[in-house]
């Protein structure tokens, strides 16, 4: 085996946000960029030699590129094994799914999620722990420390290998497992929803439309929905996976998935909708003319979460992320249950999960999960949503009305304001920031400020503090408006402002969100400054 040592420079800027390293394309293709990533990687996170490491992406641009370069800087630096992807393939769930099954040591998972993928578009990766989840903050910062004075990596001559045949090779002393990427994650699936119950709802009226918008999504949709559940062909929309996802952006929202949307509040629509995102962590629900909002969909999954086998023998808790709405807190109360409300992310999940203080977990963007993986997971919330629709045997919108007639309505919605200039948007937060003590106690959007506060968790597992997770505005009947920066976007800021507002009475509760909350949408620019300060006389995408 000649491993060779390759003399590099930092880069500037290789700091995990959100979810991992995600820069253009073209930022990665520099010589060293992402070699200087993975090698900081394996400098970070301890003692691995003789251990396995699973690779697997979405499927973009340079996935496979990036994956051959990984493996053998895996084989020089010491990894046992290493399971990959057939084709270079796992979508970020069952990416998960494999680390926890096979005991991993860790992964490498190369995905930018929903944004666009292409020689000009995104690329990213990042780390995940044994636990099958997101690396925590230590970590991702210990690995920053490492890019920022790496002088070299390790890196193998060898050839490339043959990544789209299922089989074992050896890449210099480590031995690498082509794997069919959908297998173990089915075989999850199948042991947690009633597949039984399903595949008899698709066998009669009952029609569904899939939509895996050219995504990783498509391989695991098929097989499971068409395959093993029988849906008929063509269930599944835009099943093949495209490096550039056919040009599309994938993010399953109703801007996003505008096919998949016309289909639903089309003539003779489906009864469910759902359609997943790039790497198949996210989700989005719908029924025939009805969208359900993510922090809506938790609410109702942990409320009848004991139609699904796998989660009959009751939940331990439910979190839910900073932003998301409230709605899942009422029925933790309901349910004698605990609620956490962490950061954005789904890495703040993890220690939750491993304590077994939480099964459920959601944010408002488009997650669902609970711990059968240690990611959010799109086709789980799918198969979810089926398996009570066996069961309960009513529509979608039904189900949600007769949800908000027991619990109330939390009306919800997230407005972006993508690629604005960075400093504007720093200065949108700081304006809210300044009147926090000026606005506490004052009458705002017909309601009073209870309090304000730049948000701060402690992790109640190991005591971790993250600070800076957004700027709160909380009124006392329960409201919400909420200003955070985006930190997965891979150029300029984008400001999330979430805005919440709770309604017990029934007969208010069909109104179009954006009416019920347009008193406190006006307030948001108003005391932020927003519309004026990015230039933006609306936002770029509302869910
Ligand atoms: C966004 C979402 C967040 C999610 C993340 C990764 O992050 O808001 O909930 O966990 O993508 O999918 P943001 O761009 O807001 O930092
Ligand atoms: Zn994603």
């Amino acid at each position: 085996m000649q491993i060779k040592q390759v003399k590099t420079r930092p880069f500037e800027g290789q700091r995990p946000g959100t979810s991992g390293l995600r820069k253009k394309v073209k930022v990665f293709q520099q010589p060293h960029y992402l070699e200087n990533f993975v090698q900081s990687t394996f400098d970070a996170i301890g003692d691995f030699a003789g251990k396995t490491l699973v690779v697997g992406g979405d499927g973009r641009f340079y996935n496979r590129t990036a994956i051959q370069t990984i493996i053998k800087m895996a084989a020089a630096n010491g990894f046992g094994r290493v399971r990959v992807g057939q084709g270079g393939i796992l979508s970020t769930p069952a990416a998960s799914c494999v680390i926890r099954k096979y005991k991993a040591f860790g992964g490498l998972i190369l995905s930018a999620s929903h944004n666009p993928a292409g020689p000009d578009e995104d690329f990213g990766i990042k780390y995940n722990i044994g636990n099958g989840g997101p690396a925590p903050e230590s970590v991702t910062e210990a690995i920053y420390a490492c890019t920022q004075d790496i002088n070299a990596y390790r890196t193998l001559a060898a050839d490339d290998i043959d990544l789209d045949a299922v089989g074992s090779f050896e890449v210099g002393d480590m031995q690498v497992e082509v794997i069919d990427p959908v297998a173990d994650y089915a075989e999850l699936m199948q042991s947690l929803f009633d597949f039984d119950a399903i595949r008899t709802m698709l066998a009669g009226d009952f029609r569904m439309a899939f939509d895996a918008m050219h995504a990783v999504t498509g391989p695991y949709a098929k097989a499971i929905i068409e395959g093993m559940l029988g849906a008929p062909a063509g269930t599944v929309m835009n099943g093949e996976p495209k490096e550039d996802f056919g040009g599309g952006h994938p993010d399953p929202n109703l801007t996003y998935a505008h096919e998949l949307v016309e289909k639903m509040y089309g003539d003779a629509a489906p009864d469910f909708g759902a359609a997943s995102d790039g790497d198949g962590d996210r989700n989005m629900i719908l029924g025939n003319h009805f969208f359900v909002t993510p922090s809506d969909s938790l609410a109702v999954l942990a409320a009848n979460a004991d139609a699904a086998p796998g989660y009959q023998g009751g939940i331990a808790g439910i979190a839910r992320s900073m932003p998301t709405s409230a709605a899942a807190d009422r029925v933790a109360e309901a349910m004698g249950l605990d609620c956490y409300e962490t950061p954005t992310g789904w890495k703040f999940f993890g220690n939750l999960m491993d304590a077994d203080r939480v099964t459920l977990c959601g944010e408002e963007s488009f997650g669902t999960g609970s711990n059968h993986v240690r990611e959010k997971d799109g086709l789980w919330a799918v198969l979810f949503w089926l398996n009570i629709l066996a069961v309960r045997q009513d529509t979608v919108g039904h189900i949600v009305q007769a949800h908000w007639q027991k619990f109330g309505r939390n009306y919800y919605s997230r407005h972006d304001y993508e690629g604005v200039d960075a400093d504007a948007a720093a200065r949108v937060l700081q304006n809210v920031r300044s009147q926090f003590d000026s606005l506490t106690g004052q009458s705002l959007a017909h309601r009073v400020v209870q309090a304000c506060d730049d948000f701060s968790y402690t992790d109640p597992v190991d005591g971790s503090v993250s600070s800076n997770q957004g700027v709160r505005i909380l009124f006392e009947d329960g409201s919400r408006i909420i200003f955070r920066l985006s930190g997965t976007g891979t150029s300029g800021a984008t400001v999330r402002l979430y805005l919440e507002s709770y309604e017990a009475d029934a007969s208010r509760h069909g109104l179009d969100a954006q009416d019920a909350l347009a008193d406190l949408i006006a307030a948001a620019d108003y005391v932020s400054h927003l519309k004026q300060l990015t230039g933006r006389d609306k936002p770029t995408v509302i869910t």
